[in-house]
């Protein structure tokens, strides 16, 4: 049995700043507001029709990745890809990708685990490597929300909180049995599906035809639903039972966290969590202040930011934690 073990990471941001003042132009909202609840100053939303989609901004994210691992495209043997706002319906933007970097016929699978998609698609790397599979594995994680979300005071209490980008990883094997991935843990309850999803259009309760037929206004089953407090309730009590399940499984306690890297799904739940395991400022990483939630880009953003900011270094015990709609829920312990 092998190790896997992060030897790239690249992050593309759209170039276009969208405040929170920015916002008041389209719903009433305030800056105040926004802060208060989450912690974002500003997100990037993409240019419409300026070329950057999903699977775009995930290349993006990949070039810088596989660049900085210093191999050749040539030399990955497989392609995951994370997101839940895929540029087609099917298929799926791995394809896309392996189209787009010219990677030979190498099978790209793509996850939809929401905000724990990316804690998901490293898992799923990890046992490809360990069993010896695959040597080296493209991961993504990307996500443009800015189109589909609705801009008005209506949808305010969603919209204010998304963001666009994408982060990317490769995974490579690692001969050595204490570095790199020590551990993935992964968690699901459909019974909360719906409290924080997206229905329509799909093949289950509201189809295309539905809503061409139905033409209403005020339909908002195409736009993002989140049960906001509800959310908030289990995110702080997943996020703590992962990481501490994590933890726990590699003979650790939270005193030897050298970096956290949450979801960003919101400052005030990051900012539970570095209580709860009374974590200093430098043992945690946030930016959700300025790219928002970014769903399953915003691990590896996140990581990648902190990585390029030398927060992270070899050596270090890294760990990542998600939580997001299904609910589904994930950690990783690194050993950098
Ligand atoms: N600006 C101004 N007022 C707003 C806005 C807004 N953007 N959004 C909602 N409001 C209003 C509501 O209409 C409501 O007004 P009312 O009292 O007159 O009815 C009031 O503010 C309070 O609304 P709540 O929805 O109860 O606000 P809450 O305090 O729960 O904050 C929030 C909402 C920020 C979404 C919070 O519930 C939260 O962070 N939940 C966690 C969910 C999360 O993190 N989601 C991220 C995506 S999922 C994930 O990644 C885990």
């Amino acid at each position: 049995m092998y190790n896997s073990k992060i030897i790239g990471l690249g992050k593309y941001l759209p170039e276009q700043v969208v405040t929170n003042n920015d916002l008041t132009a389209l719903m009433d909202t305030s800056d105040e507001w926004i802060q208060e609840r989450t912690g974002i100053q500003e997100r990037r939303w993409v240019k419409p029709r300026d070329g950057d989609t999903t699977s775009m901004m995930g290349v993006k994210a990949a070039r810088q990745a596989i660049d900085r691992a210093g191999i050749d495209k040539d030399d990955i043997d497989f392609i995951i890809f994370a997101t839940l706002s895929p540029d087609y319906y099917f298929p799926g933007p791995g394809v896309q990708v392996q189209k787009e970097l010219d990677i030979k016929t190498v099978g790209a699978l793509d996850i939809r685990n929401q905000c724990s998609g990316f804690i998901y698609a490293i898992s799923v790397a990890d046992n490809f490597i360990k069993t010896g599979m695959y040597k080296n594995i493209l991961v993504i994680g990307s996500e443009l929300h800015s189109h589909g979300l609705d801009k008005t005071t209506r949808g305010r209490g969603v919209t204010v909180i998304f963001g666009d980008g994408a982060g990317a990883a490769i995974l490579s094997r690692e001969e050595d049995n204490n570095k790199g991935l020590l551990s993935t843990h992964l968690h699901s309850q459909g019974e909360h599906a719906e409290e924080l999803s997206l229905i329509a259009p799909g093949m289950g309760k509201r189809w295309v035809n539905d809503i061409l037929t139905d033409n209403d206004p005020d339909d908002v089953s195409y736009y993002p639903h989140m049960n906001g407090q509800f959310v908030f309730k289990n995110a702080v009590v997943r996020f703590s039972e992962v990481i501490m399940e994590g933890l726990q499984t590699n003979g650790l306690g939270p005193q030897d966290i050298d970096m956290l890297i949450p979801h960003q799904a919101n400052l005030r739940i990051s900012q539970f969590v570095q209580k709860k395991f009374k974590l200093g400022n430098d043992q945690i990483y946030n930016n959700i202040m300025r790219y928002g939630n970014t769903t399953a880009a915003s691990v590896p953003i996140a990581l990648c930011e902190a990585w390029e900011e030398g927060k992270i270094k070899e050596g270090d015990t890294v760990v990542l934690a998600a939580f997001g709609s299904g609910f589904t829920w994930g950690s990783a312990i690194i050993k950098w």
